[in-house]
């Protein structure tokens, strides 16, 4: 078996490793390895990149949902929570001020809300891309039909995020009731990326029951589903949930499997997350610094947003959107990278990595 470096050496020439491979990296990774992942993620994400931070404005429109996540803050048993949905006008001028301060895609997210018809997801699409047609438009709404996502998409959206949360079929077990499957949220990302769609996959890190080789899984699963977009971030309990009493993943271990993912699809899309930026003041500038290239900051109104609390503590709660773009802003600033005004869409690579 190699050591870590040449692991990391490996994974930077060749894009990929063995599932053994990824366990051991896992297993045995040291402080000293970290440091060179980073340079080499680093190195990665500047020439793709250059210092340049893509934003998406995240719009929290519902906090209703059907399903039961084990871990989640907004699961349907959860009857703690103050439910809301957005009307058209409140997401219209959240789009509005997102605009202003710069955004060009706006991500509508919401929990499995089935009020919403297809006809109503359509609509709150084609009035968005009607009111900026620059803007890339992002849907984040759970696991639905092939054919109510075609519709979404002929209605003008570009990019669909759906974590698959674990690519381990035990794994999956342990964080979800018996009726949600993982075969099932695999096929929703096949049939996404066949439609056209940009998409985003993406699992949490350290979540109960989760193991090196559940995560070797997901970097199997990620080369296979070639996605655009990977979002990872620290499981961090929420107090009304099952796994109130369970631990918080680490930014360590999120910190590395960021480099990582960097050096596995080189021109990724991937985001320092608002629960990376809740396990440590600087989680997202660490984040950054480990590879990262994306933020995804809040445009929902403050009324709402403790509302939306998928797990404990979460950041920006009380916040509006024109005081974290500036936090954001300077935040970046201060490491050296900047954020820009763009749509930040995918860039296919050339030649033998394309995707
Ligand atoms: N801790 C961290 N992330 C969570 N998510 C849901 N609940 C939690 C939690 N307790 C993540 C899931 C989901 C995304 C919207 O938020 O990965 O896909
Ligand atoms: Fe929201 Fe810092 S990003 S206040």
């Amino acid at each position: 078996m190699r050591t870590g470096r040449q692991l990391i050496d490996k994974l930077y020439k060749e894009h990929m490793l063995k599932k053994e491979e990824w366990i051991f990296l896992l297993e045995h990774r040291t402080k000293e390895d970290a440091e060179y992942l980073f340079s080499l993620a680093r190195e990665q994400q500047k020439k793709h990149f250059g210092n340049r931070i893509y934003t998406r404005g995240l719009i929290e429109f519902t906090n209703i949902c059907r399903n039961d996540c084990y871990y989640c803050g907004i699961r349907r048993s959860n009857s703690n929570v103050e439910r809301y949905r957005l009307t058209m006008e409140q997401i219209l001028s959240c789009a509005r001020s997102g605009h202003e301060l710069g955004f060009r895609t706006f991500v509508l997210q919401g929990g499995e809300d089935l009020a919403y018809q297809d006809e109503d997801i359509v609509e709150i699409v084609q009035t968005i891309k009607n009111a900026y047609p620059d803007c890339a438009i992002t849907l984040s709404i759970g696991e639905k039909s092939c054919e109510s996502y075609k519709k979404y998409f002929d209605a003008g959206a570009d990019r669909y995020l759906l974590r698959h949360e674990t690519a381990d079929e035990n794994h999956y077990r342990r964080l979800h009731p018996a009726e949600l499957s993982l075969k099932h949220r695999k096929q929703c990302l096949f049939d996404l990326k066949e439609i056209g769609y940009q998409v985003g996959c993406g699992f949490m890190v350290g979540s109960p029951g989760q193991t090196a080789e559940c995560l070797a899984e997901d970097m199997l699963f990620i080369a296979e589903l070639k996605p655009q977009m990977v979002g990872i971030g620290p499981f961090i309990p929420h107090h009304d949930t099952p796994f109130a009493e369970e631990q918080a993943g680490t930014l360590e271990l999120t910190l590395f499997l960021l480099g990582m993912l960097r050096l596995m699809i080189p021109n990724l899309l991937l985001p320092a997350t608002t629960a990376l930026g809740t396990i440590a003041p600087d989680g997202r500038e660490q984040g950054i610094l480990a590879g990262a290239n994306v933020v995804m900051p809040n445009l929902s109104p403050v009324s709402v947003r403790k509302k939306y609390e998928l797990y404990d503590n979460k950041i920006c709660t009380g916040d509006e959107a024109a005081e974290c773009r500036m936090c954001l802003n300077r935040r970046m600033e201060s490491i050296g990278y900047e954020l820009v005004v763009d749509r930040g869409d995918f860039k296919p690579l050339e030649g033998e990595f394309a995707i």
